[in-house]
């Protein structure tokens, strides 16, 4: 008889991760401009950088590692933090999802094992040690008291096809659907889905074309949240000041109502500042209006 294993409590968001074409420049961006100054840098033998841990607060955080190819996307995955990372890989095995023999040790100390979404973005879910990143950190305290935010609010990902995802994300995983947008009031551009155990969310983000590395850049990104974005906004316009950092500090109310303000770092990875409230306490409607539909004979992700 088959058995069906228990989900465990899905508690967080861990982590996103991208590979950057110059390390050192963008441990600078997020040091000067995020003010995240507590970061754990691995290196092999010869001294070169191979992974660096940027802290948000002593759950959360910002990998980073070099580029493997020159011009393509810059995420290499994100983690979701769980309270049993062995019954969350049971409990997807149970249901046929394909997942590794065993949870093991990952090279930031913690329990985990990885699988892959439906467009083929690593999903690592994480069990937190207390001698694992970033616990251990000596630090202490959530994080550096420059530090714009100490809190990834969301993780944005791009995403081919709505159903599969949310196959994945809302029925294998737990997450609520809770607001759908859309940018051209003709398809759905984003579907927010909160973690079943968590205030924070997952953000799918639609797409119809196949994407540029430029839009991909746009489309992968993560939201830090603030409490206030007009004074995060200047504080991060003047850190940027005359810094070689890219793009200025837009500031703009979303489709959803929440104040935000876009800051990228040198290779053009987005994060989104944004505050936890609608900017009027009023809530945009979820819309209706379908996803985008695919080009004839475009039946799978083409980047
Ligand atoms: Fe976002």
């Amino acid at each position: 008889m088959e058995v069906l294993c228990a989900r465990p409590a899905l508690t967080g968001l861990a982590y996103m991760a991208f590979q950057s074409s110059d390390p050192k420049r963008a441990l600078g961006y997020y040091r000067d401009v995020h003010g995240w100054d507590d970061q754990f840098l691995t290196t092999d033998k010869k001294g070169t950088l191979t992974v660096a841990l940027i802290r948000i607060n002593d759950r959360q955080w910002v990998e980073l590692r070099p580029e493997s190819a020159p011009k393509t996307d810059r995420l290499l995955g994100f983690g979701l933090e769980v309270a049993d990372a062995e019954a969350m890989r049971l409990h997807l095995q149970s249901r046929n999802w394909p997942v590794p023999d065993q949870t093991t040790i990952s090279a930031t100390g913690n329990l985990s094992f990885v699988v892959a979404d439906p467009d083929g973005h690593a999903v690592e879910f994480v069990q937190l040690q207390p001698k694992g990143w970033p616990r251990r950190t000596t630090r202490g305290g959530d994080g550096a008291s420059r530090a714009l935010s100490t809190c990834l609010m969301h993780v944005g990902f791009s995403v081919f096809a709505l159903d599969k995802a949310l196959t994945f994300y809302r029925d294998l995983l737990g997450c609520q659907e809770f607001w759908r947008g859309s940018q051209n009031d003709r398809t759905l551009a984003w579907v927010h889905l909160k973690l079943p155990e968590d205030h924070n969310y997952v953000e799918l983000m639609l797409y119809d074309e196949p994407p540029s590395l430029e839009w991909l850049g746009v489309l992968n990104h993560f939201g830090l949240e603030v409490a206030s974005i007009p004074e995060t906004m200047e504080e991060a316009s003047r850190r940027i000041g005359t810094r070689p950092y890219p793009r200025e500090v837009a500031y703009s109310i979303g489709k959803c109502r929440h104040r935000l303000a876009n800051v990228s770092d040198p290779d053009g990875t987005r994060a989104e500042f944004m505050e936890r409230s609608t900017f009027d306490g009023a809530v945009t409607p979820s819309s209706t209006l379908p996803a985008p539909s695919r080009p004839r004979g475009c039946n799978k992700r083409r980047f």
